[in-house]
């Protein structure tokens, strides 16, 4: 224990130390604008549990994880999670305790709805969100709420084939519908989907995510059917769609009563180029296009990127006129996920020795942390995580140059720690390497904010240790420590930092919706 406190008044120095040499430090000086959201991010499955009570349905995920299929590294599952369903009112308490003024989370689609528009709604699911908001709203936190965060109801997987099928844009439209009837009164922030960019090759290219579909070389699970070189392209084209669709119902019919704001939530690596050469800086901006653009041209544009249309010619899916105007400008707000970099090196022209590169429908580029040896930024136990905060500053301002500086929200940001069964606890909290990536990232989120990138809020990720998906729990990411035989939160050296982050820069509270709807 004093060691502990010894530790923490070190920590006090440290910050003391590290704030002196920060270029936030100055409150007159403060990059944030007035009313920016500072929270911490969850989502459904990560996090609540009880996924069979109260009437909860069986979600995708839910079936995945009971297969005995799943790759999960810890062959464990989202069953209890961290009980936050149970755990919620406490959870508040430690939001409250670090003074945010936001919080990200998702609904779970099966707990409202068990099976899509097929069957009734879920009224103690209901219930549950219904006092979860007004819970959050007493402490003067806003809901940043998700509708889809990975996890969808199973019987729509079972009837259609989810997002493989035009059908599911009807359903995500009578989700949405249904959630902004409901809670639209007390949650002003929606986002649509969080990384389909992610889920949508985890699911119908490597297979590693449901409904684990996959093919040919790019399989990496052991898929009973799909097609890894067009599924992809055609379930992501259902969900633009179905984003479209819940953006359409959200400003004809709510938005001006309910006066909130509605975007997506994309994850977006930063790219650099291998090399100078005209080859690599290609295949960086291919790849930017083949994960990011995917989706956010579309919505912003009506039409894919160029260099997908060039590569994959029929394959991929057209939208018709009418799709198209629907399209257009179809978010008020881009949500970003960003954690870390690699290099990008071109395999179109040059041979690659890797995986990735080997199908032209991945964009025939290659990715690694590595160059010659040296990796992008320092490096962590994960070879796919590498710290450059350089990054955060070069994807803000390459969306808002793109995008013509749409509002962003910094939905995720956070630091990947490592289980080791042999750590004590005191080990465990004494996360001085998140507080270190954290503050480094702000910073650099700071320098884009300085130089005119339109964003309005940060979101680390997260408040507690959850499941990770195919890592279980083996990586934590939390403020809060928790212990997964006895569910209890401890606090870490970064809740501390955190707390005392937010009471620097910002004013807590939020100040109301009529300051929100000012500055949009
Ligand atoms: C997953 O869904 C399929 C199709 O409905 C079903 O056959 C299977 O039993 C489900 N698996 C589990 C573990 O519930
Ligand atoms: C690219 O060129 C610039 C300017 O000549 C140089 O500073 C940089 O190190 C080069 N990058 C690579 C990856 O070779
Ligand atoms: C934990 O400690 C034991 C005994 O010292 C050692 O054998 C084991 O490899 C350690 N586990 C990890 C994950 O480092
Ligand atoms: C907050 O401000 C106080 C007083 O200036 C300073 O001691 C502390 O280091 C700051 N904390 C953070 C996390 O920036």
């Amino acid at each position: 224990m004093i060691r502990l406190l010894l530790k923490t008044l070190f920590l006090e120095i440290l910050l003391l130390l590290l704030h002196h040499s920060s270029a936030v430090d100055d409150d007159d000086l403060s990059p944030f604008p007035k009313n920016f959201l500072f929270g911490t991010a969850s989502s459904s499955y990560q996090y609540e549990g009880g996924y069979n009570i109260d009437g909860k349905g069986q979600s995708n995920w839910d079936n995945f994880t009971h297969g005995g299929r799943s790759m999960i590294v810890d062959g464990s599952n989202g069953d209890i999670a961290v009980d936050h369903y149970h755990r919620f009112q406490e959870d508040i308490d430690l939001l409250e305790a670090l003074k945010v003024n936001s919080y990200r989370l998702s609904i779970s689609w099966t707990r409202i709805l068990p099976k899509g528009r097929f069957g009734e709604i879920n009224w103690p699911g209901i219930d549950f969100y219904n006092k979860l908001f007004d819970a959050l709203l007493l402490k003067g936190i806003q809901p940043f709420v998700t509708l889809s965060h990975y996890d969808s109801p199973q019987e729509l997987e079972d009837r259609y084939g989810g997002w493989l099928s035009p059908q599911s844009q009807e359903d995500f439209a009578f989700y949405a519908d249904l959630c902004f009837k409901t809670f639209g009164d007390r949650v002003k922030y929606w986002v649509t989907f969080n990384e389909p960019n992610y889920q949508v090759p985890l699911g119908y290219r490597s297979g590693i995510y449901p409904p684990s579909r996959c093919s040919g070389l790019l399989a990496m699970a052991n898929c009973k059917e799909g097609d890894s070189e067009k599924e992809p392209f055609i379930a992501a084209h259902n969900i633009i769609l179905s984003h479209a669709a819940a953006v359409h119902l959200y400003r004809t019919k709510y938005q001006v009563e309910q006066r909130g704001r509605i975007g997506i939530v994309l994850q977006q690596e930063w790219y650099e180029p291998m090399s100078n050469s005209t080859a690599d800086k290609l295949a960086a901006d291919r790849a930017r296009s083949f994960t990011f653009n995917w989706f956010l041209d579309p919505i912003i544009f009506g039409k894919y990127p160029k260099e997908m249309e060039n590569i994959l010619g029929s394959i991929l899916p057209e939208f018709s006129t009418n799709e198209k105007k629907k399209l257009k400008k179809a978010l008020d707000f881009i949500g970003i996920n960003y954690y870390t970099a690699s290099y990008v090196q071109d395999c179109m022209h040059t041979k690659c020795d890797s995986r990735f590169g080997i199908s032209t429908t991945e964009g025939s580029y290659m990715t690694s942390g590595n160059k010659n040896g040296v990796s992008i930024g320092e490096s962590t136990p994960f070879s796919w995580f590498n710290i450059y905060p350089q990054g955060m500053e070069k994807t803000v301002t390459y969306v808002k140059d793109r995008y013509n500086n749409t509002p962003m929200f910094l939905t995720e940001n956070g630091y990947a720690q490592q289980d080791d069964p042999n750590f004590t606890l005191e080990d465990q909290v004494n996360d001085f390497k998140r507080i270190q990536y954290m503050e480094n990232h702000i910073e650099a989120l700071s320098t884009a904010i300085r130089k005119g990138a339109d964003v309005r809020g940060y979101f680390a990720w997260s408040l507690l240790d959850n499941f990770e998906w195919i890592y279980g729990y083996t990586i934590r990411y939390g403020f809060y420590h928790v212990d997964y035989s006895t569910l209890k939160r401890t606090p870490r050296l970064s809740a501390t930092w955190y707390k005392q982050f937010i009471a620097n820069y910002t004013e807590a509270k939020f100040t109301g919706i009529d300051n929100l709807l000012q500055t949009t």
